[in-house]
This record gives structure tokens, C-alpha cells and sequence, in this order.
């Protein structure tokens, strides 16, 4: 077997999303986890990471006050350090330049709460409720330059009740991201890009 895929993950709050994938990259797993990243110290999950035995680094982009090229000139350090062979943003919540995109480019990963290419950028689950949708869920994708657009790798689907409010829906939704991500990722770093349908 050849030697397993790198995997750095990105995140900026609870990492709940992170923590099912570092768990799910065992064993006959394509692929390991080797850096968990973060851009706010006090993400709570890079303790969680940490308790897992994954390398963590955090870089807090306030100081660089919207120059993103500096900030991530310095994100790039423990990344680039780490030697990842794949991506991952799992809840990151800085918007990345065309150039570090570009970096990485076929190789980055995200999750976003929503069926893309309905309702990039925020608030996803009020904006599917606005629109009376029966229908929401999760996509996991390839990153391009463009927000929230790029090859879709994944996506799981749950209904709209009747009584939902954008809280109870994103926990339902977040309970499916749990499950396509890991799906998602496995595939990707055998080699395989068709899409996962939950
Ligand atoms: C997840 O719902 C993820 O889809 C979303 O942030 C949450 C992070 O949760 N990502 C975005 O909205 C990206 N634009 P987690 O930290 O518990 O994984």
C-alpha cells in the first residue's frame, strides 16, 4: 500500500466536523491527519485536536487588519511545514485569496451548510427556511477562487419541518455533515472524485 495521504484541516470554532475526521482517518484509512490549523487561538477545537494527538497552530488574523495576503503568508508557515498532500476547511470562516487557493489547487476541500450551489456565503439555513424550502442539507466541494463554488464531491440531504427555526435545521444538517465529510475525504484521497449522495 502506498503511504498514506497528509491531511492538514482548517477550522476556526468547535471543530466538530474536524474531530469526525481526524477520528475517521485510521487504520486502512487512506489518508492521516497532521495539522489542525486555526486563525482564532481560542478555537475551541484545537484543545479538542491536541487531545487526539494532532499537531495544532493557530494565527489569528486580527492583527493583519484585512491584508489576507499577510495573514496568510503567515498561515502558510505551519502548513507548508506540515507537508500536507490535501486540504481540508472544516467551519474556517476567513475567505482565502485566489493565490492560496491556487496553491492548492485540485486539493482543497470544504464543507458548507447549504445544497450548493443554493446559498453560498452565510446564514444558509434562514435563507432556506425564507424560501419555504422542503428540502436542505450539506455539500462538501473542491475549493476554487470563487466562494462556495467549485466541484461539488458530496452532498447530503434532510427535510424542512414544518416547525423548524435555523437552529434545530442546522443541527439536523450538522449531524449529515458529520457523515459525508469522512465519506467524502476517504474517496477523495484513494484517488476517487464522484461524488458522495447521502
Ligand atoms: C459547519 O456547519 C460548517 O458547514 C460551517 O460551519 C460549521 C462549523 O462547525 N461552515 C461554513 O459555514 C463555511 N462557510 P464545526 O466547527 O463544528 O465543524
Amino acid at each position: 500500500m502506498s503511504e498514506p495521504k497528509r491531511v492538514a484541516i482548517l477550522i476556526s470554532g468547535g471543530g466538530s466536523n474536524m474531530i469526525r475526521l481526524v477520528e475517521s482517518m485510521e487504520g486502512d484509512h487512506p489518508a492521516r491527519a497532521v495539522l489542525v490549523a486555526s486563525n482564532d487561538a481560542s478555537a475551541a477545537g484545537l484543545e479538542r485536536a491536541a487531545r487526539l494527538g494532532v499537531p495544532t497552530a493557530a494565527i489569528d488574523h486580527r492583527p493583519f487588519k484585512g491584508d489576507r495576503a499577510a495573514f496568510e503568508a503567515e498561515l502558510l508557515k505551519p502548513i507548508l511545514a506540515a507537508k500536507p498532500d490535501i486540504l481540508c476547511l472544516a467551519g474556517f470562516m476567513r475567505v482565502l485569496t485566489p493565490a492560496f487557493v491556487a496553491r492548492f489547487e485540485g486539493r482543497m476541500l470544504n464543507i458548507h451548510p447549504s445544497l450548493l450551489p443554493l446559498y453560498p456565503g452565510l446564514h444558509t439555513h434562514q435563507r432556506a427556511l425564507d424560501a419555504g424550502d422542503a428540502e436542505a442539507g450539506c455539500t462538501v466541494h473542491e475549493v476554487t477562487a470563487v466562494l462556495d463554488t467549485g466541484p461539488i464531491l458530496g452532498q447530503a440531504r434532510v427535510a424542512v419541518e414544518p416547525e423548524d427555526t435555523a437552529e434545530t435545521l442546522a443541527a439536523r444538517v450538522l449531524g449529515m455533515e458529520h457523515r459525508l465529510y469522512p465519506a467524502v475525504l476517504r474517496r477523495f484521497a484513494a484517488g476517487d472524485r464522484s461524488p458522495v449522495w447521502l
